[in-house]
């Protein structure tokens, strides 16, 4: 059950072992890597696989202009895949006047076919295309295949249109059945491009080929590191935040946990955490969350027991958008009350990560449940923001957060919704039932992490629904609630397969459920894919 795309976390060191500094000729953050969106369902991936190869890089929309790209001044430009034909009327196209610019580019299948048809080339519709895993013969090693590496090789493609003959000055380097040329270079211009995806963990050796377009195609150096993301985080944070005093709200969850440590790396005692306790949390988790900030990183924290102001909120309510309102805006109130004890505090601490800033740019999907974040902005709350990881992935998030000596249980702790066990208890959220759900949940979790399953399920919780079935314990009659345990393997929450948990791990959870939890007689398994079901049940 390994992640689909095999994706390592963070950012790690150089490949050298070296935190390299980053100097004028090399990629960093001056000088990053610009992943060109056509609309591919890939383009983040892409931009998370050169930052493996410890390059900084981001997306920018097919729209930018050549003049926009150019001052940028980027280290290497690489075109995304894209669901269009080169052919069809009004297909995403890029500013030919990039190609003028001298800029190391590398075109990935519709990229790859856009510039074969923007520099002169043909691109046909052979009316046969290539889906999945196909064989390729490399002719040439050219740049992109190292020359002692099988000639023919597997890679994943997924393509209708064919590039059938080069530009000018290019080089066919392999082919495959229907893909005269699955890739192409022009090694003096720096202009290179693939059929297949070498982004997708399908491809053995796809991450080398993206290695050398960015090391010897475009002779970029690794220097987007952990360290070296950390030196210019605080360094950026102290310019913007000078002698000024900052508040940040503490979730429990990882991205708040990273923001609030590099933040007091940058202006220790300037920041105080703030951290509500909603009596929605899972089990001991409030208590972490103290321990890991006030004990061991010395942070100033005010923490409040809130847990009586929500379950009084919550009496009677049973519609779940209603119970993420009601919960939102009470979080906020609290949180409200707290930070106004911190005097003179000017600047509020976010975690917003970079898939975040990207999607905020688009068009929303349709609400499919709201969401609401506990622990998001108060809107009217006159702060200006600090948001050190809106430049990060997930997994980079994870790796700083390591780095600055957070515990495991936080900078590997699973998602976990904003209003907590308040819409796992399906119906009216009662105290009496949070505590046999916590309970519950925790085995859930306990059984995971001893099975050595953490990194490989995305969550793994328990669900109280709202029924009662009768069973039978040493001969008598009892009437309890059901636990529903639901185990998911995603890569990002917006689809999500039901973890296949092995069997002897699901009746150790089963018996120890309804052993140790006083009021439980049956457990049940989510077999339900997302689509149609979502993760959580409310
Ligand atoms: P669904 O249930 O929509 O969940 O498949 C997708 C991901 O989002 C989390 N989730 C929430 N997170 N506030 C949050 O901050 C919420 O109200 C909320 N509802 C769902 C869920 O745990 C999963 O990771």
């Amino acid at each position: 059950m390994s992640p689909p795309d095999g994706l390592s976390a963070g950012i790690g060191t150089a490949p050298d072992g070296s935190s390299a500094a980053i100097g004028t000729d090399t990629a960093s953050r001056d000088h990053p890597v610009l992943v060109v969106d056509f609309g591919a369902q890939y383009a983040q991936l892409i931009a998370r696989r050169v930052r493996e190869a410890h390059i900084y890089s981001e997306i920018v929309p097919h729209s930018i202009s050549a003049q926009e790209i150019s001052a940028r001044q980027p280290g290497a430009v690489i075109f995304s895949g894209g669901p269009k034909s080169v052919h069809v009327e009004g297909s995403p196209r890029i500013d030919p006047d990039i190609y003028r610019l001298g800029i190391p580019i590398l075109g990935i299948c519709y990229g790859a076919q856009l510039i074969a048809a923007q520099l002169g080339g043909e691109v046909s519709r052979t009316g046969i295309g290539e889906y999945g895993r196909t064989a390729m013969s490399v002719s040439d090693p050219g740049t992109l295949f190292g020359p002692d590496e099988d000639t023919e090789r597997p890679v994943w493609m997924s393509h209708f249109d064919s590039i059938a003959t080069p530009p000018d000055g290019f080089v066919i380097t392999a082919s495959t059945p229907q893909a005269p040329v699955a890739a192409l270079e022009h090694p003096d211009q720096r202009i290179y491009g693939v059929q297949f995806h070498p982004e997708v963990a399908h491809t053995p050796g796809g991450q080398a080929v993206l290695e050398r377009f960015l090391y010897q195609g475009a002779g970029l150096a690794p220097s987007w590191t952990t360290e070296s993301f950390i030196d210019e985080a605080v360094d950026a944070i102290r310019a913007q935040i000078g002698d000024g005093r900052v508040v940040c709200g503490l979730s429990g969850g990882v991205d708040s946990a990273v923001a609030a440590a590099l933040v007091h790396r940058a202006v220790g005692q300037q920041l105080t955490c703030v951290f509500v306790d909603t009596g929605l949390m899972r089990q001991d988790e409030g208590q972490q969350v103290i321990d890991a900030f006030r004990r061991s990183q010395g942070i100033e924290l005010i923490a409040v027991d809130a847990a009586d102001r929500f379950f009084e909120a919550l009496v009677g309510v049973i519609d779940p958008e209603e119970k993420r309102k009601i919960i939102g805006e009470l979080f906020i109130r609290i949180f409200e009350e707290a930070a106004n004890q911190v005097d003179g505090a000017a600047f509020l601490v976010q975690g917003t990560l970079y898939p975040d800033v990207i999607e905020s740019g688009s068009d929303s999907a349709a609400k499919i449940k709201s969401h609401h974040n506990v622990g998001g902005i108060p809107e009217e709350m006159d702060f200006e923001l600090v948001e050190p990881l809106r430049d990060l992935f997930k997994d980079e998030v994870r790796a700083v957060g390591h780095e600055l000596g957070l515990p495991d249980e936080i900078v590997w702790r699973q998602p976990f919704p904003g209003p907590g066990l308040g819409v796992r208890v399906i119906g009216e959220v009662t105290p009496n039932k949070v505590a046999l759900l916590s309970k519950a949940d925790a085995i859930v979790r306990a059984e995971i992490h001893d099975a050595g399953l953490d990194r490989e399920v995305w969550q793994a919780f328990a669900v109280l629904p709202d029924i009662r079935t009768v069973g039978v314990m040493g001969d008598e009659r009892t009437y309890g609630h059901v636990v529903v345990i639901r185990a998911v393997t995603s890569e990002d929450a917006m689809t999500a397969d039901w973890a296949r948990l092995p069997y002897d791990l699901l009746e150790k959870m089963s018996s120890r459920i309804i052993n140790e939890v006083d009021g439980i007689n049956r457990v049940a398994y989510d077999i339900t894919s997302k689509p149609p079901g979502t993760i959580e049940w409310e």
